[in-house]
């Protein structure tokens, strides 16, 4: 079953008919590309999730979410640049391990991609909630009567009925996706500015109002236990949402000049420099505001994103670990409530290209499924007028706005988190394997110390997918579940390669790339 129905890696690069590119990027831009595809909604909005899961040691967190994922990035870069075409770790599985566990890939990245998309849509509508709540529009307005009714700011897991922001930005990203838009680089540069002068003005405001007091205890939760959700690990777990989409430096490796070099440098690059900002702005937001995590009435630790976390915090509204807008609202709390809004503004301009860019990769994935037969035809339809793939964006759309309204943004993040750290493993078998099977085959980066680095890889993702709560964890084997049974009843039986199409018509022209694909690339 294991190595079953394996697309070989020469049919997939023809099928996909790919152009070659230029190589033009160096380490600089590549680490651009990095910070400017990582940071978002993680720092953002689930630093407040962190502290209540590790009090102040969340900055370990940070630093083991770091680590694992440099490992994962490493081995995940070698197979980017072997196989460079759409459908990311789908694909290299489909390639490697063969179309069972390809197919289970694919089905776990739509929690990657339309999960996370749902949890950067709920960050968002947390900092916009921030805004409409804090500003008087220059004097125009009376503070405050802005504000959406409670029921309408989130959720009903998260003391609201329906998050009606976080659905509407959804909607409207989905919207820009149907009629073209892609991101320009500029507008990307332009982006990833204004995200990093916010990290910089909340780092140097913080710092100097930092209180040793508020690390005491450094450990308030421990280092968790599995299944548990909580502690450092459970932290870690979570906050590894905050580091995801440096992929976008992988996938450029074709365009890269001297990959061996540059890839490595612009993979650890930015993701060191993300930690060390998301150190400084972990230390500034505990230290200033404090993170003491919210106990239940029988002295347990609450799971964030839960009915009994969102009643406890209606009585402690002022607490770091409860708030929406955690930069913004300890910039209020340390009496500098114009900062405050300007961070706000920031994450409201910055975070929807992030949406942007997770709907419009699953877009890309359920794309290349469809095109190998895996999925329905018609979803990969492309509109006459847009060319764009306007059926599956809707469906992904309408989905991720349904789970944006619904969902707080902590369990999102978690679930999303669940399907990439299974993505990021099977990853890593599938370049020991390929380094085996294939010893020869031309590889323009090869994952430095590869015996060494992917068994750590493998170890790292498991140790934090272990480390999710025990919900989020049976919802991705449920996930899984229903994903092996519409394998089983629809792509075993209209699978391309399975019906050996490919295979056996000679001189078949293969399809077209998707239009979109020189689309946003972070
Ligand atoms: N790393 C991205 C974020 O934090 C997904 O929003």
């Amino acid at each position: 079953m294991l190595f079953w129905r394996v697309k070989p890696l020469d049919k997939i690069l023809e099928t996909a008919g790919k152009k070659a590119l230029t190589r033009q990027l160096g380490a600089f831009q590549l680490t651009m590309l990095g910070i400017g595809a990582v940071i978002g909604t993680g720092i953002f909005v689930l630093t407040a999730e962190a502290g209540q899961k590790a009090g102040p040691a969340m900055m370990l967190a940070f630093v083991i979410a770091a680590v694992v994922c440099a490992l994962a990035a490493l081995a995940y870069a070698e197979l980017a640049s072997m196989v460079p075409v759409a459908g990311s770790a789908y694909t290299y599985t489909y390639g490697v391990l063969g179309e069972g566990l390809a197919w289970v890939v694919g089905w776990a990245l739509v929690l990657e991609y339309a999960v996370a998309a749902g949890a950067v849509s709920v960050g968002w509508s947390g900092y916009m909630n921030g805004l409409l709540m804090h500003t008087n529009l220059f004097g125009l307005v009376e503070e405050g009567s802005l504000a959406l009714p409670r029921a309408l700011r989130s959720g009903p897991y998260d003391g609201g009925t329906f998050n009606i922001l976080a659905c509407g930005i959804a909607l409207l990203v989905t919207w820009l996706l149907v009629i073209g838009t892609s991101k320009s680089a500029k507008v990307n540069a332009v982006l990833v500015s204004i995200k990093v002068a916010a990290l910089i003005a909340f780092i140097a405001i913080s710092l100097p109002a930092v209180q040793s007091a508020n690390f005491e205890p450094f450990f308030p939760t421990g280092w968790g236990s599995p299944m548990g959700g909580i502690g450092v690990l459970g932290a870690a777990a979570s906050i590894f949402f905050a580091y995801v989409g440096f992929d976008a430096v992988s996938t450029a490796s074709e365009e890269t000049k001297n990959p061996n070099r540059n890839i490595p440098i612009g993979l650890l690059g930015s993701l060191l420099i993300c930690t060390i900002f998301y150190l400084l702005v972990g230390y500034g937001a505990v230290g200033a505001a404090g993170s003491a995590p919210m106990v239940g009435a029988d002295g347990s630790f609450l799971q964030p994103g839960t009915p009994e976390m969102a009643a406890a915090c209606l009585s402690h509204t002022e607490a770091l670990v409860c708030s929406k807008e955690p930069l913004a609202h300890v910039m209020r709390m340390i009496g500098f409530g114009g900062v405050g809004n300007m961070i706000g503004l920031a994450a409201a301009l910055a975070l929807p290209s992030v949406i942007l860019m997770m709907i419009y990769g699953q877009t890309r994935i359920f794309f290349t499924m469809s095109r190998d037969g895996l999925l329905p035809e018609f979803l990969s339809k492309v509109h006459p007028k847009y060319h764009t793939p306007h059926v599956i964006t809707v469906i992904t759309g309408v989905f991720v706005a349904m789970f944006a309204a619904m969902f707080p943004v902590g369990v999102l993040a978690d679930i999303s988190n669940s399907g990439t750290l299974f993505a990021f493993i099977m990853v890593s078998i599938g370049v020991m394997i390929l380094r085996k099977q294939q010893p020869n085959r031309h590889r323009p980066f090869r994952t430095p110390l590869v015996w060494i680095v992917c068994p750590l890889a493998i170890a790292g993702c498991l140790l934090l997918f272990v480390n999710l709560s025990l919900y989020t964890i049976s919802l991705f084997f449920g996930w899984a579940i229903i994903g092996i049974i519409v394998y089983r009843f629809y792509g075993y039986r209209h699978s391309d390669l399975g019906r050996g199409i490919r295979d056996a018509e000679d001189g078949n022209v293969p399809p077209p790339e998707p239009p979109f694909h020189e689309g946003p690339q972070a």
